[in-house]
Parts: structure tokens; C-alpha cells; sequence
């Protein structure tokens, strides 16, 4: 099995490298289709994750995906947690703990995964301009999305953390985004970023913030799944206006142990987002959810669905709960030519 992120090494070693893939096949022709107001050849990508610099996203726009999500960025840099970020899992459907392995599953549709990285980013400065060079690397049809996220320090108001987003927001306007795409859930972070989209009063003025500082760009918020469907309607009802779309959903946090008991990530990161397989059923229980309460509002946002999307099947479920995107966020590491194989099949 081709992999084109090492586990092993640094979040950095592999961000300055580049993904480890064979040529790129020939990509099959598809019918262009809408979504935000843009004419895209699929609507299919990569979510906010595996992409972290220009390198990274002209390798996969090659590679067939046509929405290409740069991975989140700060208005300050930050470093990387230490390894390892990133582990395969065994995991049952329930909610108790998933356990590191080394044994790679033979059917790379049924792995799942647990990552800890903690949202690095490079400062502004760099990422301003290599959004431009992402951006230039795209061709007719394909999307570049930047998800960005605030960086709060103990003691910022709600208005703070809402500036600070903003900010983040202008610049990849400016660096040439298509898309913007708003953090508002990091399974990984123990600070006020993580969970915004639990908080509908500080959603709401985030998400108003932001959109005043970026013109009619669109805008989605990646978001988690919702443990009470009202919180998950009042949110709906709030941003809607403010953001164009909702991207759903962020891992799904666990345990994440080595077979012997230890904590993966450390004690202070015991439960990390979890990926791939395992998740994929809640995922689309969760898009479907969503998409009969925009329904039943009458709301006017778009749903990019994410979750364990790992063969033509998984990206045909969401589609069918009611995606008007889907976004792969672990496979393509282990499954790059995923987005041919699907794409093969809608012509
Ligand atoms: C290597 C890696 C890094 C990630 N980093 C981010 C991130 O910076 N921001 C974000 O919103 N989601 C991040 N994610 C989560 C993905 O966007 C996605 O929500 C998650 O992987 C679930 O999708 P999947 O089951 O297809 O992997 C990351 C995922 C991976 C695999």
C-alpha cells in the first residue's frame, strides 16, 4: 500500500517533503456541476488536514480531487505536537477506547485512524503566499478552500476570538481562496477554539465577524457531530445568512490507547480525533440529520460531508443522506486514487 504521509517522522519532515505517490493516472472527464456558485468538474475533496502547503495540494489537484482544502492556519505559528501525530487504529462502533496498531488492515476501505497534531501552522507571512502558489496550481474546476481558526490567549473575549478568525479569513481572500472554511472544532485542542460550534452565542458572532471582513466569498464552518438535536438546530438557524455552507464532521474524539493500556498521545491528549471506517455510519447519520433540519427551515446552506469515505460506496451514502459535497480527510493518504475511482462512476 502506497503511503503518502510517514507516520513516523515529523509533522515538518513530511510538510517539507511533500506526499510520497507514484505519477499521477490519467483523471477521467466528468460533467461540471455547481456548488457555491462555482462550476466544479466534481464534488469531491480533500478535507482540511492532509494539505498543509501548496506542495502538498498541486500534487492532489493532480491527482483528480477538485476541492482542495488547505490545511487550518493561524494568525501566529505554532508547533506541531510531538510525534506521534498520527496512528492506525482497531476500533469498535462504540464510544469506549480504539487501540493503536501497527497491522495495516489488507482492505485499505476498512481502516481507521486517530490523530493528534494540535493545529500547527506557519506563520502568516509564509502561508499568505503559498496560498497563491496553491491557488496557481489548480486548474479549470477545481477549488481551493483555506480553513482558518483563531489562536485565543486566557482572558479573550468573545469579540477577541472573532477578530482573530476575521483576520485569518481576509488574508486567504486576499492570498487568492476560493473558499473560506472556519475551524469551529478540533477534537485535539483543549483551548475555546475547539468547541465554538457548542456555543451558539459565540458562533454566531464569529461567524458574523468573519463574513463582514471577507466580501461575498463563501464561507463553511467544519463542525463536530451535535449530542442534542436543538443546539444542532439553533446552530443551523443562527449562522445561516452569515455562512454559505456547513462542513460536517470534524473525528469523532476517543480514547486512543496502545494495546497495553498507555495513552498515545500523552495523558493530557487521551482522546483524539478519531477517522476513517469506524466513523463513517455517525458521519452520515449526522449529515443526514442536518440535512432535515435545513430542509425543514428552509436554510440556505450547503453541506460538505465528511467521514470515512474510503471507497465509491462511502462517497455514494452521503450523497444519499444529502451532501452537496464530500470531502475525504484520512484516506487519500492510503487511497490517493480514490477521487479516479469515483469519479470513474459519475461520468
Ligand atoms: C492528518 C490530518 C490532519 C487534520 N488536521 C485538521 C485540521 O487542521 N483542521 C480540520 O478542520 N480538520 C483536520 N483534520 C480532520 C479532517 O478534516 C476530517 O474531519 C477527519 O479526518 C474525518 O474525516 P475522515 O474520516 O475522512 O478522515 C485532520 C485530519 C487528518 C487526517
Amino acid at each position: 500500500m502506497q503511503l503518502a504521509y510517514d507516520i513516523a517522522v515529523t509533522y515538518s519532515e513530511n510538510f517539507e517533503r511533500g506526499p510520497q505517490l507514484d505519477a499521477a493516472p490519467a483523471i477521467p472527464q466528468t460533467s461540471p456541476r455547481p456548488f457555491l456558485g462555482r462550476s466544479v468538474n466534481s464534488p469531491l475533496g480533500v478535507a482540511a488536514g492532509l494539505l498543509p502547503n501548496a506542495k502538498w495540494i498541486e500534487a492532489y489537484a493532480a491527482r483528480g480531487w477538485d476541492l482542495l482544502t488547505y490545511k487550518t492556519v493561524r494568525s501566529v505559528a505554532r508547533e506541531c505536537y510531538p510525534v506521534p501525530n498520527w496512528v492506525f487504529v482497531e476500533a469498535d462502533a462504540g464510544d469506549g477506547p480504539v487501540y493503536a496498531t501497527e497491522l495495516l488492515r489488507a482492505d485499505p476501505a476498512a481502516i481507521s485512524s486517530a490523530v493528534c497534531f494540535g493545529m500547527p501552522s506557519r506563520e502568516p507571512a509564509f502561508w499568505r503566499e503559498d496560498i497563491a502558489r496553491a491557488k496557481a496550481a489548480l486548474a479549470p474546476g477545481q477549488l481551493l478552500i483555506v480553513s482558518v481558526v483563531a489562536s485565543p490567549e486566557a482572558g479573550w473575549s468573545a469579540a477577541q476570538v472573532a477578530d482573530d478568525y476575521a483576520q485569518c479569513a481576509a488574508w486567504a481572500v486576499e492570498a487568492g481562496a476560493d473558499v473560506v472554511e472556519a475551524n469551529y472544532s478540533c477534537p485535539n485542542v483543549c483551548s475555546a477554539e475547539g468547541q465554538v460550534y457548542t456555543d451558539v452565542a459565540l458562533s454566531e458572532t464569529v461567524t458574523e465577524t468573519i463574513r463582514s471582513g471577507m466580501g461575498e466569498l463563501p464561507l463553511l464552518l467544519k463542525i463536530g457531530v451535535f449530542l442534542d438535536t436543538t443546539l444542532q438546530r439553533d446552530f443551523l438557524r443562527t449562522v445561516s445568512g452569515s455562512a454559505h455552507g456547513i462542513t460536517l464532521v470534524n473525528g469523532i474524539p476517543r480514547e486512543v490507547r496502545y494495546p497495553d493500556g498507555r495513552p498515545v498521545f500523552g495523558e493530557q491528549y487521551l482522546r483524539a480525533g478519531v477517522l476513517g471506517r469506524i466513523i463513517h455510519e455517525p458521519c452520515v447519520r449526522a449529515v443526514r440529520e442536518a440535512r432535515a433540519v435545513i430542509d425543514a427551515e428552509g436554510l440556505p446552506l450547503v453541506l460538505a460531508a465528511v467521514g470515512g469515505v474510503s471507497s465509491v460506496q462511502d462517497y455514494a451514502d452521503f450523497m444519499a443522506a444529502g451532501a452537496d459535497a464530500v470531502l475525504c480527510g484520512s484516506s487519500p493518504m492510503y487511497l490517493p486514487g480514490l477521487a479516479v475511482e469515483i469519479k470513474a462512476g459519475l461520468g
